[in-house]
């Protein structure tokens, strides 16, 4: 029988699936071994990292997450304590979805977002309905507009998996040894000692004023916000934890040393990965992105 592999439970823009292989290289040589320690991820997002590395070693302690979509840690805190009734609150929601045609669907979306965005409901249910505006709007995306509501329209799929039973159950028995916390990165920094390795995930820079999707939320991530995230980074180095962060190659494409100056004293490594941000599939295609990180490794050239 194959063995169900824990995964992100919502489709999330900026997913790192793909950013793995390149990230497990960075990782120090005696990661596996390392005894007492903390994986940090303080914009965790989808948690692509998160699953595949708390499965992978085994050996890590404790994980602390936390991002600032409230929506997304309160789901990530139901699936840890409550897995079962959340996934009867989706088989429910599933049932009556699938016997709906395209147009009532739509409606239906329609209806359960203005639920989701005005009304006073219970954990479970909107845990539920976040994960079911994931499954169904347009393209996963999760945007909010200026009074924090989610404006994502309908997406038109044949047969969108609502219920991932087995995903939710393997995830919750991966998350029992982690603690979530809402709100701003900073609020991780407390955690950092010399047991402790962080994988930073921000918003990414633009790489063109188009392109851009830097609002996963009300509050942008603007030019300021990362260099904010750059002092962060200075400040848990110099508490001696690890650190990977990943970011878009603004100087490849716009000549602009930003991330060079910012990140001047770490060694910053060039990837590919597809990028899946711009909403015309033709557009969509293989781009540089950037590693930085203060692990020792003699494979890492600076650029
Ligand atoms: C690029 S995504 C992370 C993607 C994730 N690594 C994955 O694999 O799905 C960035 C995340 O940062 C969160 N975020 C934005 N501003 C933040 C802040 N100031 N502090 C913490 N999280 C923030 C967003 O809600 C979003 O989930």
């Amino acid at each position: 029988m194959k063995k169900h592999i824990a995964k992100p439970f919502v489709k999330w823009v900026g997913g790192k699936t793909q950013l793995i292989n390149d990230i497990e290289k960075l990782l120090p040589k005696d990661f596996s071994l390392q005894k007492d320690l903390t994986y940090i991820e303080p914009f965790v997002g989808g948690g692509a990292i998160l699953f595949w590395i708390l499965q992978k070693y085994p050996n890590i302690k404790k994980a602390i997450i936390n991002d600032i979509n409230s929506n997304l840690t309160s789901t990530y805190t139901i699936i840890k304590d409550k897995p079962n009734k959340l996934i009867s609150a989706l088989k429910d929601i599933e049932n009556t979805y699938c016997t709906l045609d395209e147009s009532k669907r739509k409606d239906y979306f329609l209806i359960q977002r203005q639920r989701f965005n005005k009304e006073r409901l219970s954990k479970i249910e909107n845990s539920a309905l976040f994960i079911f505006l994931n499954r169904t709007c347009f393209n996963g995306l999760y945007r909010e507009n200026s009074k924090g509501e989610f404006n994502v329209p309908f997406g038109k799929y044949k047969n969108p998996l609502i219920c991932d039973e087995e995903t939710i159950l393997k995830d919750s028995s991966l998350l029992q040894k982690v603690d979530i916390l809402t709100g701003d990165f900073e609020k991780t920094l407390s955690f950092a000692n010399e047991n402790t390795f962080f994988y930073l995930d921000p918003p990414y820079k633009p790489i063109t004023t188009t392109s851009s999707f830097t609002s996963y939320s009300k509050e942008t991530f603007n030019d300021n916000e990362q260099i904010r995230l750059g002092e962060f980074c200075n400040k848990i180095s110099s508490l001696k934890s690890n650190f990977i962060l990943s970011n878009s190659d603004v100087k490849t494409f716009q000549n602009d040393n930003f991330f060079e100056d910012i990140y001047s004293q770490f060694q910053i490594q060039r990837v590919l990965a597809s990028r899946m941000i711009n909403a015309k599939a033709d557009k969509r295609g293989k781009l540089n992105e950037l590693i930085i990180t203060n692990i020792e490794n003699t494979n890492l050239i600076r650029v």
